[in-house]
């Protein structure tokens, strides 16, 4: 094969790489040849580049490390699944088949657990915008919802009337946990009394029935002491209800937010020292039930986990495309994924392998996806060697949050393939094509062009 040459160029010398908090991805790059057995060539040969991989393998190993952390250490731990995460219709499959109920937050949502086949009363219906004929089929269903606000409580009593029934109900509380910035837009604040408020309303009513405690404090925390805080002003806050208005806590929902191994942009840490392992969590929020639970009290502890769960099942494979130098001498690659399928770039600092080994100098160089956009980029700098056009960068992990985000911007959608726990690959959802895009638009006929071009 022919040598790279480039003109030569003068760089300014970037220090700080290599230091005492990790080592310079120089000596760190990897070359992935594979997912789970099969071979980078043959998946972009067979399904298209760019292409997001999901393990199967890894998806469940890491739900059971999950559930595991929590169910060793206390006996009443039920999962849910986290659907804005990943709806996809095959991961959604995967967790309920390992046990997961559905967490949804929308009708949308609702309807796609649904649909799948997840009866009413295996989902937990959260989020602040539940519109009223949604709420009464989610009712109807025995699906558990997690009142938001306080025109919810006035919905449901409406529903209660409609169905002539008393409706189980849990309650989203916000509070403050110690970690900055405090999450306060979603339920009813704890710490000022509003979530009291909330539930003299509802006793006042008397049409509704408090079951449970919910509260999703932020995600990617990486303070596993904020939940253990969480946890004992939900029990006491659980206690004080009961007190005064005799509804026992039948459960306590933590929500979602342990992070993965993922490396948020500007911090320094590498994220295997930065995040602690999920068992870590799980210590400090179970030692936080017995410390502050009354004996023989085991109420249910509900985990939505989404990001912890899925992130480090999936990969995108992408292509580069076009190598070019920057007037102020940054070398920078267009690749074929950009902003547009990898959303979470805003936030991430991606872990980059390569398909193949590359010799030469690495020097810090831009990635840009396929967009005709200055925000869409996907690295600002990250060290590599001189790549060839057609050279494969593996990006991990991107299982959480990248497709359910994902644009159809500029370019298609790619398609999504699983790999089986036995090494077969099927597609889960399709490449986009123009019919797909198109399929909603209508183009009235006095707009309709004649086909010879004339105007
Ligand atoms: C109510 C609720 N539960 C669970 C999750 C999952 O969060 P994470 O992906 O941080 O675990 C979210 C995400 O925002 C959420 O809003």
């Amino acid at each position: 094969m022919r040598e790279l040459y480039e003109k030569p160029s003068i760089i300014k010398l970037e220090t700080g790489y290599l230091n005492k908090f990790g080592s310079s991805p120089l000596y760190s790059r990897k070359v992935r040849a594979d997912i789970d057995g099969v071979a980078i060539d043959t998946l972009v040969e067979r399904y298209g580049s760019p292409l997001f991989v999901f393990s199967e393998k890894e998806l469940r190993t890491q739900y059971q490390r999950i559930h595991r952390a929590f169910s060793n250490r206390y006996p009443n731990v039920v999962s849910a699944w986290s659907y804005k995460t990943n709806y996809l219709q095959a991961i959604c499959a995967i967790l309920y088949q390992e046990g997961a109920l559905a967490e949804v937050v929308s009708e949308f949502e609702y309807d796609k657990a649904r649909k799948l086949g997840v009866p009413g009363h295996s989902i937990i219906f959260n989020g602040p915008y539940k519109r009223r004929s949604i709420l009464e089929k989610a009712v109807r269903e025995g699906a558990q919802i997690h009142i938001d606000h306080l025109d919810e409580i006035y919905d449901l009593e409406e529903v209660a009337d409609e169905l002539g029934t008393t409706i189980s109900v849990g309650l989203r509380l916000n509070m403050d946990t110690g970690i900055f910035p405090q999450w306060t837009r979603f339920g009813l604040n704890l710490d000022s009394g509003q979530a009291m408020d909330a539930v003299k309303r509802i006793h006042a009513g008397g049409k509704l029935i408090l079951r449970g405690l919910h509260a999703h404090i932020g995600t990617f925390i990486l303070e596993p002491d904020a939940y253990a805080v969480a946890v004992s002003k939900m029990v006491q806050f659980g206690y004080e209800v009961e007190e005064r208005f005799g509804y026992t806590t039948e459960y306590l929902d933590l929500g979602g937010g342990f992070p993965s191994q993922s490396k948020l942009k500007g911090t320094y840490l590498p994220p295997d020292v930065a995040v602690q392992p999920i068992e870590a969590y799980a210590e400090k929020i179970t030692d936080a039930l017995y410390a502050s639970l009354r004996p023989g009290d085991f109420p249910k502890l509900i985990l939505e986990t989404g990001r912890a769960v899925v992130d480090h099942a999936g990969f995108l494979i992408a292509t580069v495309f076009a190598a070019k130098r920057l007037p102020d001498g940054r070398k920078a690659y267009v690749i074929d994924a950009g902003l547009n399928i990898l959303f979470t770039s805003f936030w991430y600092k991606f872990n980059i392998e390569l398909d193949r080994e590359v010799q030469g100098v690495n020097e810090p160089a831009m990635i840009n996806g396929p967009l005709c956009l200055t925000l869409a980029v996907i690295d600002e700098g990250t060290l590599l060697p001189p790549l060839r056009r057609g050279t494969r960068m593996i990006f991990s992990p991107v299982g959480a949050y990248n497709v359910p985000q994902w644009l159809q911007f500029i370019e298609y959608r790619p398609n999504v393939v699983l790999i089986g726990q036995d090494g077969s690959v099927e597609v889960i959802r399709e490449a986009e094509t123009l019919e797909d895009v198109e399929r909603q638009e209508r183009l009235p006929e006095r707009l309709r062009l004649p086909t010879d071009g004339s105007v």
